[in-house]
């Protein structure tokens, strides 16, 4: 059987979720259930990063302890995924005990094998980033890339981890296995930095100045430094080398995350990784950034779009489309109202809605609401095999990651029934009674490619899925496999109401 494990980041809790953590997490969702659909065996896990600096300013800002403040958020994020009905086998926090204490006998251990060394040093720290930066991470200005800020020279005695050693190796690891950073451009980037030479890791913050960590098992004056409390959560979630769990799951490891942290990922995880003796991950999958209006999502700037609102307006169904069709994958995507309603009315009211409603009410109308018996025809059969090359194309995509042309597919299905149901005009057809067999072959054949449609869309579009299949009188889907045989001729069908109705903007409205 095959076997998935996907992992999102851990989402800082000093922001509330917006749509660039919900992108991540409904990519992650939708793998699974897709995998899921064919049989495949699937852990998913995401959750959140509670620690460090940046939290416990917020946590001094909302006059909270740091603990109430954090548990506040994380069920913010937990809130908002279940609006999205993004189903994760465990939500784990960096504030779990269970990976505190795996956090903390791992950096015993490297400890131990020697791979951590202590040392006074002088650095640039960007506060934002919580790290020290070196020459790559800055821009022609000397500002750190990502904050626009220039760092602050930090001088303090502190513990290191010996990344430098691992370099060589990670280097050969990269250039054996093409198929350990996606997309290739990532990759490239990568290596890119691997040309420089690696620092060791500064890996600890003196309590001096930050105490809102996990201790250091052999140095309590300190705190272990935020990545190095994260990234361990993709191993301490399954209990760690020598539990079962983490033998089934680990080898099948697959890492979500957007371009912003891909230096901490691909770089500082494998030779964490490398120290502790553990396998390195099977795969990195890498997305492109959300702006917002050509910009970044900032609080500052006050454009957070929330998942939230979204779902309200539109319904979830439409959110977890839009997100996964209209980013191709890898690249960044601009997020903004019109597109998002040109695209809810286009693919969702006028073809999927549509093709829904006029396939049910139809039969219903003319054949007592059960689906009529009929055989198919030619023009059913090269209709069927138009669908059946759609849904191939559909796996290959999956494999590939082109999660947004995945997501296009169904609606991809509906234009062809679309066109199919334009060609026969059932409500023509319905008007003249000696083409009662035709319109029952038509009105049949729609049915079935509504099945069909109904089990495709599953893993993108739950609620719709759920919704068809009931109109079609089953209960819940059958999996992925495609029955044309279903649902069976005399089976009880009902109407739905409107399931996408036409929006306008806010502006419109
Ligand atoms: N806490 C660290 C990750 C530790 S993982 C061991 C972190 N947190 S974060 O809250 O900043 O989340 C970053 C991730 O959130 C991105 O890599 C991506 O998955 C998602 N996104 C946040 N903003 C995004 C966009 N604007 N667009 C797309 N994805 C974005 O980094």
């Amino acid at each position: 059987m095959d076997t998935y494990y996907f992992t999102t980041p851990l989402y800082y809790v000093n922001a509330r979720p917006h749509i660039g953590h919900a992108y991540t997490t409904i990519v992650a969702d939708v793998l699974t259930r897709f995998h899921r659909l064919f049989g495949a065996d699937c852990f998913f896990l995401t959750g959140t990063d509670e620690h460090g600096e940046n939290i416990a300013a917020k946590a001094a800002e909302a006059g909270l302890e740091p603990q109430d403040f954090v548990n506040g958020v994380s069920d913010e994020f937990k809130a908002a995924w279940k609006d999205l009905d993004i189903h994760y086998d465990r939500f784990i926090r960096t504030t779990d005990a269970d990976h505190e204490t795996f956090v903390q006998k791992m950096l015993q251990k490297i400890h131990d094998d020697g791979h951590i060394y202590r040392n006074d040093y002088t650095g640039r720290y960007c506060r934002g980033c919580e790290r020290y930066l070196d020459d790559s991470d800055l821009d022609e200005e000397g500002r750190c890339r990502d904050h626009l800020k220039a760092p602050e020279e930090v001088s303090e005695a502190n513990y290191f981890f010996r990344m430098s050693a691992f370099q060589d190796r990670l280097v050969r690891h990269i250039e054996e296995n093409p198929e350990f950073i996606f997309p290739e451009a990532y990759r490239r980037e990568v290596l890119g930095f691997l040309r420089e030479p690696l620092h060791d890791l500064c890996i600890s913050r003196p309590k001096a100045r930050l105490t809102w960590g996990i201790d250091l098992p052999f140095d309590d004056d300190f705190v272990t430094y935020v990545w190095f409390d994260a990234l361990l959560n993709y191993v301490s979630a399954h209990g760690g080398p020598g539990t079962g769990s983490h033998d089934r799951w680990w080898p099948d490891v697959h890492h979500l995350l957007a371009k912003d942290i891909v230096k901490t990922h691909c770089i500082y995880w494998p030779t964490m990784l490398m120290a502790l003796g553990i396998d390195l991950p099977k795969k990195f999958v890498v997305h492109g950034y959300w702006n917002i209006n050509s910009g970044k999502i900032s609080k500052t700037v006050g454009n957070v779009v929330s998942p939230l609102d979204l779902t309200e307006r539109f319904g979830r169904d439409a959110v977890r489309y839009y997100l996964m069709a209209a980013m191709s994958f890898g690249q960044d995507a601009d997020f903004t109202e019109e597109l998002f309603v040109e695209r809810y009315n286009a693919d969702l009211a006028n073809t999927l809605g549509n093709l829904a409603s006029r396939t049910l009410t139809l039969t219903v109308k003319n054949f007592d609401g059960t689906v009529p018996a009929s055989e198919p025809g030619v023009r059913e059969r090269e209709l069927m095999s138009e669908l059946e090359g759609l849904r191939d194309r559909m796996h290959e995509d999956l494999r590939a990651f082109r999660l947004h042309k995945v997501a296009q597919s169904p609606v991809a299905m509906g234009k062809v029934v679309n066109r199919y149901i334009d060609e026969h005009e059932p409500w023509k057809l319905a008007k003249d009674p000696d083409r009662r067999e035709d319109l029952a072959r038509v009105l049949g054949m729609q049915c079935r490619c509504l099945r069909v449609i109904a089990g495709v869309v599953e893993p993108v579009m739950p609620d719709l899925s759920r919704r068809l299949f009931e109109a079609l009188g089953e209960p819940e889907s059958t999996g992925g496999e495609i029955d044309w045989n279903l649902p069976e001729a005399g089976r009880s069908i009902s109407v739905v109401p409107p399931l996408f109705p036409r929006v306008g903007t806010k502006a419109q409205n």
